[in-house]
């Protein structure tokens, strides 16, 4: 038997670099809705980046979808809301986060603002580290979760988004309207300071061009402050940028996710930043005070341990 055991130790290299390479490929976004209300997520993939599965889809409430990520991908994506198909002009349009296609699928076509943004840019720079963001830079229409499963040790790997319903609390000249919202009339998005008055000074554009000129204002504070690690700013970096090790990590994109569902813990990520601000009253939605924090797990061994079984049964034949 004295034969077999170069072939056994070669049998357990082809596990581990199978393993390994099934890891590097196995990222995936799975996006849930929710919300009490349809969302018709949007996908833009970035310049150079191979597209997704989809660009455009819709998701009832209750509904979720699994979308394989490839190696490298950036790109943004986002919910649309208040959708429907004109009867005349057979046009799909939708309320907030438009993307301009005429159809479900997106094609290419961007997030009309104000819209919550999920930003990423898996296997980036700093040895393929994955880069992520929710942005209200763009404005905000929906509450937003982005947490992070099963990815490698390293990096500032937290879930981050804006929990909390600001489209009632919404300063009334930053506020969107619509009769198409339940009960008419109703707040359906928030826009950014930038997007309702264009101000360089609020835009970060011209002489404010830079981090060191372009500083907070009190209309991307009401952001800052309800959801402490969502971009508020174009450069409100230091507190919104999270990033996660390679490995086989499923980011999960919720779509009103529960406030009570994310527990307290003493998890050390992003900078102590709380996901909800619970000093704020919210006087839009069923937000609860207090009920603060972060949802931290430990990454997953999965891979590891399926390894080391496969190891054990290459040396048992
Ligand atoms: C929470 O909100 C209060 C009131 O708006 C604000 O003063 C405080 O800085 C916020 N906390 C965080 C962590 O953003």
């Amino acid at each position: 038997m004295a034969t077999a055991a170069p072939y056994r130790a070669l049998a357990g290299i082809l596990v581990v670099l199978a393993v390994s390479v099934s890891g590097v490929w196995s990222k995936s976004f799975t996006i849930i809705n929710n919300c009490g209300y349809t969302v018709w997520p949007g996908i833009l993939s970035g310049a150079g980046s191979a597209a997704l599965d989809t660009t455009g889809f819709q998701l009832a409430p209750g509904q979720s979808r699994t979308l394989s990520a490839p190696a490298g991908w950036s790109g943004k994506l986002w919910g649309r809301t208040l959708c429907s198909t004109d009867d005349s002009t057979g046009k799909f349009t939708c309320v907030t986060g438009d993307c301009g296609s005429g159809w479900q699928d997106c094609a290419g076509g961007n997030a009309a603002p104000p819209a919550t943004l999920a930003e990423f840019t898996l296997d980036g720079s700093g040895g393929g580290m994955d880069f992520y963001d929710v942005s209200l830079v763009d404005g905000y229409n929906l509450p937003m979760l982005v947490a992070p499963e099963a990815a490698a040790p390293g990096g500032n790997c937290a879930p981050t988004g804006c929990m909390v319903d600001l489209n009632g609390a919404c300063p009334a000249d930053l506020r969107v309207t619509s009769a198409a919202a339940a009960g008419g009339a109703g707040g359906v998005a928030c826009k950014s300071a930038c997007d309702a008055f264009g101000s360089a000074q609020y835009c970060c554009s011209g002489e404010y061009g830079s981090p060191s000129t372009c500083k907070p204002s009190a209309y991307s504070q009401f952001f800052k402050n309800a959801c402490p690690r969502a971009y508020s700013y174009a450069y409100d970096d230091a507190t919104s940028t999270f990033t996660c090790a390679g490995g086989g990590t499923t980011y999960t994109i919720t779509f009103c996710p529960s406030t009570t569902s994310v527990k307290s813990s003493s998890s050390p990520n992003s900078q102590d930043l709380p996901l909800i601000n619970g000093t704020m009253v919210y006087t839009g939605g069923d937000q609860q005070t207090g009920a603060a924090s972060t949802e931290a797990r430990p990454p997953s061994r999965r891979l590891v341990l399926l390894g080391g079984v496969l190891l054990v049964l290459a040396g048992a034949f």
